[in-house]
């Protein structure tokens, strides 16, 4: 591989991978491109709350300190994600407040003792944590998740505040898909971020998933809704950017997904405050997409073996 991603000659942000541990675990060449290419990193999964608090209050960070350490010994940043999600609970958490073993007050101590327990761990070795993840549904009503069922609307803004006093130098932010293009789910956002940051909730960024496919229209309109959160006074980022297909793979497809990735960057470039451009894993061989959409893959930027494709050749030249 000739290029690196971190060597392009704009500032920041560079693209930044989310990394399957197993995968860095046991896969040398996986993890000397990663090492070689990429300056920040997340964890695709090894942070979620299924990961590290299996049963309760068993903690088991050890997939999440693989992440976390191998970054600090290549001079890697680490976002962190994510706090409170309605996906990836424990077991024992999700079956004791099916079954009323544990009640509101008991979940709202549960949240807190997670973020505390989680944030604190990692105090300074996190620049930005995804706190809330997907609390905003399509139709810019707020989730309908066991939290807010549980707790009410205020867990949000508790989670926050939970975890400003666990890191205060943690940038803290709201992540969620579709919000390139929904509507209904931009507006609730914004409004949601407004009204938190009204009442002193320490809410610093948004960040944007980007889970697009070439089968779908460009999100044209993305660069803009970035300039409405940062016109908040809020830190942008793109999150979780993959681009996928329908299989199988062509020149045509691939070209494609190059200026669909291109565009992607050279909207968060044009906008000052987007701070990070991170990619939802940087390989074919390990992507999440042909296990939740049938007939569609190769949305990274590197094949299964590792060689490059026309969109990583794409970031290297992009410009705002
Ligand atoms: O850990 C088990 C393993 O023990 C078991 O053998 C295997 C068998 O299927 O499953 C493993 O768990 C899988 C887990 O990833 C870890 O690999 C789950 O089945 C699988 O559902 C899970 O998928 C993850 C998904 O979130 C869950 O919602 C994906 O890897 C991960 O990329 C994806 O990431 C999310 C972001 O966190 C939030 N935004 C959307 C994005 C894509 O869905």
């Amino acid at each position: 591989m000739t290029g690196r991603p971190h060597a392009l000659t704009f500032p920041a942000p560079a693209p930044a991978p989310a990394v399957d541990v197993a995968a860095l675990r046991t896969e040398p060449d996986y993890r000397a491109a990663l090492n070689r290419e990429f300056t920040n990193v997340t964890a695709e999964n090894a942070m979620k709350w299924e990961s590290v608090e299996p049963q309760r209050g068993v903690h088991t960070w050890a997939d999440a300190d693989a992440v976390v350490d191998n970054a600090r010994r290549h001079g890697q940043q680490v976002r962190g994600h994510n706090l409170v999600w309605h996906n990836q609970l424990p077991a024992w958490l999700t079956e004791g407040v099916q079954n009323g073993t544990i009640g509101a007050a008991e979940l709202r101590r549960i949240l807190r003792d997670h973020i505390t327990t989680e944030v604190r761990r990692y105090k300074g070795r996190i620049r930005a944590w995804d706190v809330v993840n997907e609390v905003i549904d399509e139709d810019g009503t707020l989730r309908k998740s066991i939290w807010l069922t549980q707790l009410g609307p205020g867990y949000i803004a508790d989670a926050f505040r939970w975890a400003r006093q666990a890191d205060p130098r943690a940038k803290l932010y709201v992540n969620d898909y579709n919000l390139e293009w929904n509507s209904p789910k931009i507006e609730a956002t914004l409004a949601l971020i407004k009204d938190l940051r009204s009442q002193g909730v320490p809410v610093d960024g948004i960040g944007f998933q980007g889970h697009l496919g070439i089968q779908y229209d460009y999100p044209g309109d993305w660069a803009n809704v970035m300039r409405r959160f940062a016109d908040l006074g809020l830190e942008v980022a793109v999150t979780e950017l993959d681009v996928r297909m329908v299989l199988p793979v062509t020149p045509e497809k691939l070209a494609t997904q190059a200026a669909y990735y291109g565009r992607a960057l050279t909207g968060c470039l044009s906008v000052p405050a987007c701070k990070e451009f991170t990619v939802w894993g940087f390989t074919d061989r390990h992507s999440w997409v042909p296990g939740w959409f049938d007939g569609e893959g190769a949305a990274c930027l590197l094949d299964e073996s590792l060689t490059p494709k026309p969109a990583y050749t794409t970031l290297l030249t992009s410009t705002p």
